[in-house]
């Protein structure tokens, strides 16, 4: 009988991608099945984020209720980025653990689960041409990886010391995986790398010079695929040649996330971000003028060591004049291996939570107004997400997110939807019948 596998990700998409190859590895090399019980599991992995600090204390209190209620047979790893940054320092504070793997290690998943109390955590290992074996979550929509590791070093940033140096994976095996996934039925593709428009800065083997616009040119090629997306692009690397491609390709959705992190250019300037706030703007103006209605996503983070109510108040002012589609924003929280945590000029707790108060009221309040134009528009919508209560989601080419009341029959198809109702962040429609 198959053995059963609870998998919890944490974090980002390069996480969820990550999950999807441990779970193929072990499903077809160790013959595990997906279980959503952990407590009828043979293996339970928490696969870790340490962006910020909070879900870094959650894993130590999760893995003691884990081991609480879990088999008395069964292992538990801990793999991630987490595990790339504690290493055995996990074992030594919960040693129940069975194993620890470090992000980018994943492809060792079915040789440490054999080696009881191993950690590996090497962060530079290089899995870009590693031939994982499939798995994929949505059959509906695939994610790829472009890259792997991160050559920038922002100083709030832990992911550097995580992920590793930046290694691209050659452009044939990402074409490849592209068909491989169409011609399952996925008619849209997720480009995944934690800075997609530095790629091809360096391959790991001999290849092609090859930049991220000429790789979305090439994905695009690929017969019977009609969504591309990808997450994140750096503002800084965001050429003309990058934004004119996006906008003039039909294929590459018109959504994008631009990580501002803060609207002070002495603030960016502190975080080694390689920008300005003008920078920063002037490229949001060619988006908008070239893709005028692209939906434009951000991460900000207040309270950066050093910001003052002017730096903030500039923050501010990109908020009000971008207008932002979403925004995804945080405290700033101290990380280790990174330069900011020796900084002194700390803000204090209680000015943050204000200025991250302020941050969301406002951000509300452009959303309410943006959502009470959205009745009425009509969007193609994907759909990809069956729900209980009757409904059935997708999204729009722009990103909305888009709920019809209907049923299975539709999922992976699209339709023409118009939205009858409209709230912040989902939107209700009806098809339309032509
Ligand atoms: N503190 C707060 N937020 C952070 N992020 C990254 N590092 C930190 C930190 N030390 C945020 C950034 C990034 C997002 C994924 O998480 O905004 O874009
Ligand atoms: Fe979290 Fe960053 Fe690692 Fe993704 S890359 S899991 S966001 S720390």
């Amino acid at each position: 009988m198959a053995k059963k596998l609870f998998i919890e990700t944490l974090g980002c998409a390069m996480n969820v991608r990550d999950s999807e190859h441990m779970i193929a590895e072990l499903n077809q090399k160790e013959d595990y099945e997906l279980t959503t019980q952990a407590r009828e599991a043979d293996l339970i992995v928490i696969n870790t984020c340490s962006v910020r600090e909070k879900p870094v204390h959650k894993l130590f209190s999760e893995l003691g209720v884990f081991n609480k209620l879990k088999k008395e047979s069964a292992k538990i790893g801990v793999t991630g980025c987490t595990a790339s940054h504690l290493g055995e320092e996990i074992i030594k504070r919960a040693p129940y653990v069975n194993f620890v793997l470090g992000a980018r290690n994943v492809s060792k998943i079915t040789d440490v689960l054999h080696r009881d109390k191993a950690v590996e955590t090497e962060i530079n290992y290089d899995e870009s041409e590693f031939a994982f074996k499939d798995f994929r979550t949505s059959p509906y929509k695939s994610f790829i990886n472009i890259s792997i590791g991160c050559d920038k070093q922002c100083t709030f940033c832990i992911v550097p010391h995580t992920r590793g140096e930046e290694i691209s994976i050659p452009s044939n095996l990402i074409v490849d995986e592209a068909r491989r996934s169409v011609a399952r039925g996925a008619r849209e593709i997720f480009l995944l790398g934690q800075n997609v428009n530095n790629y091809g800065r360096r391959f790991s083997g001999d290849h092609k010079t090859m930049n991220f616009t000429q790789l979305l040119r090439e994905v695009s090629a690929v017969e019977g695929l009609e969504r591309i997306r990808f997450t994140s692009p750096h503002p800084l690397h965001m050429d003309d040649a990058f934004i004119e491609e996006f906008a003039a390709n039909p294929k590459i959705c018109k959504s994008m996330h631009v990580p501002l992190q803060s609207g002070s250019t002495a603030i960016l300037q502190k975080m080694k971000r390689g920008y300005s706030k003008e920078w920063f703007l002037n490229r949001i103006e060619t988006l908008r003028s070239l893709a005028p209605h692209t939906f434009i996503s951000t991460d900000i983070i207040v309270a950066f060591p050093g910001e003052c109510d002017a730096d903030f108040q500039e923050t501010m002012e990109v908020v009000e004049e971008v207008k932002f589609d979403q925004i995804f924003s945080f405290k700033y929280s101290p990380r280790p291996h990174t330069e900011a945590e020796h900084f002194t000029d700390v803000v204090d707790s209680a000015v943050a939570s204000e200025r991250l108060t302020h941050l969301q009221k406002v951000q509300d309040a452009i959303l309410d107004e943006k959502s009470r134009h959205y009745v009425g528009q009509r969007h193609r919508v994907y759909f990809e997400e069956l729900r209980q209560d009757g409904y059935i989601a997708g999204r729009s080419h722009n990103n909305l997110a888009i709920r019809v009341k209907g049923g299975e029959e539709l999922l992976g198809t699209f339709a023409e939807v118009e939205i009858t109702q409209s709230a912040r962040l989902s939107q209700i429609g009806a098809i339309v019948v032509a």
